[in-house]
C-alpha cells in the first residue's frame, strides 16, 4: 500500500516542514484544497501551495473539496500533479470533469463522501485512474475514521476485479497505525494528522510495519 501524506495540518514554517515529510518514505504529498462552499473551511490559495511544495519532488495527489470544480482544476494543473480528484457531489456533468482533466494529461481521481454509495458513481468508474473513499466528513483534519468506509472499499475491489477496471483505491480520513487495518483493500491512504501532529518519520513506520503484513 503506497501513502500520501496530507500537508492540511503542517506546522509552520510550511514550506521548511513540506520539504522535511517530502524526503521520508513517502509516496505522495496529498493537497487538500477547501473553497469555504462545498466544505466551510477555506485552504490557502493557489500560490501558497505553490510556495509549499516547490522544494519537492514527491508526486502530488490533489483533493479538490471545491464546488468551481472547473476553476480550481485550471489553478491546480500547474502543479504538475500526478492526479487530481473531484467530488462526484460536486459536479453537475462528472463525465465532461473526466475528460476536462485527462485532456491536460493528468489521472483523474474521483470521491465520495461517507454517505454517498458506490453505486451512484458505477457509470464512471470505467473512466477513473482512481476513485477515493472518505472515511470521514470533508472538510477538516483529525476526525474519526467512519468504520462503513471498509465495505466500500471492498465494493469498489469486487467492481474492478469483476470489471477489469483499472482505478486504484484510495481512502482518505482518520487514518493512523491502528485503523489502517481496517483499510487493507486499498492501494494508497491519505494520512493527515497521524503523521503530521507527531514524528513524521515513526508514524510512517508504524504504518509501514502493518503494510509489511499485507502482502
Ligand atoms: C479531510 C481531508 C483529509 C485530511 C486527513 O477533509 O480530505 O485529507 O487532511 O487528515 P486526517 O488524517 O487527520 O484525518
Ligand atoms: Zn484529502
Amino acid at each position: 500500500m503506497k501513502i500520501a501524506a496530507s500537508i492540511l495540518d503542517i506546522k509552520e514554517p510550511k514550506t521548511e516542514e513540506v520539504t522535511k515529510l517530502s524526503n521520508l518514505d513517502i509516496d505522495y504529498l496529498h493537497i487538500d484544497v477547501m473553497d469555504g462552499i462545498f466544505v466551510e473551511n477555506k485552504t490557502y490559495g493557489f500560490e501558497e501551495f505553490y510556495n509549499m511544495t516547490r522544494f519537492s519532488n514527491t508526486p502530488k495527489d490533489v483533493h479538490l473539496m471545491v464546488s468551481d470544480v472547473k476553476k480550481y482544476i485550471d489553478e491546480f494543473k500547474m502543479l504538475n500533479p500526478d492526479n487530481i480528484t473531484f467530488h462526484y457531489e460536486a459536479a453537475s456533468d462528472p463525465l465532461s470533469v473526466i475528460n476536462y482533466i485527462h485532456s491536460l494529461g493528468i489521472k483523474v481521481g474521483m470521491s465520495i463522501k461517507p454517505g454517498t454509495p458506490v453505486s451512484e458513481i458505477t457509470d464512471y468508474l470505467n473512466y477513473l485512474d482512481l476513485v477515493l473513499v472518505m472515511s470521514v466528513e470533508p472538510g477538516k483534519g483529525g476526525q474519526s475514521f467512519i468504520d462503513d468506509s471498509t465495505r466500500k472499499i471492498e465494493e469498489l475491489c469486487t467492481i474492478r476485479s469483476n470489471n477489469n477496471y483499472k482505478y486504484v483505491i484510495e481512502v482518505d480520513g482518520g487514518i493512523n497505525d491502528e485503523t489502517i487495518k481496517k483499510c487493507s483493500k486499498a492501494d494508497i491512504c491519505v494520512v493527515g494528522s497521524f503523521i503530521t501532529k507527531n514524528n513524521y518519520e515513526d508514524s510512517i513506520r508504524k504504518l509501514r510495519d502493518w503494510f509489511f503484513f499485507l502482502d
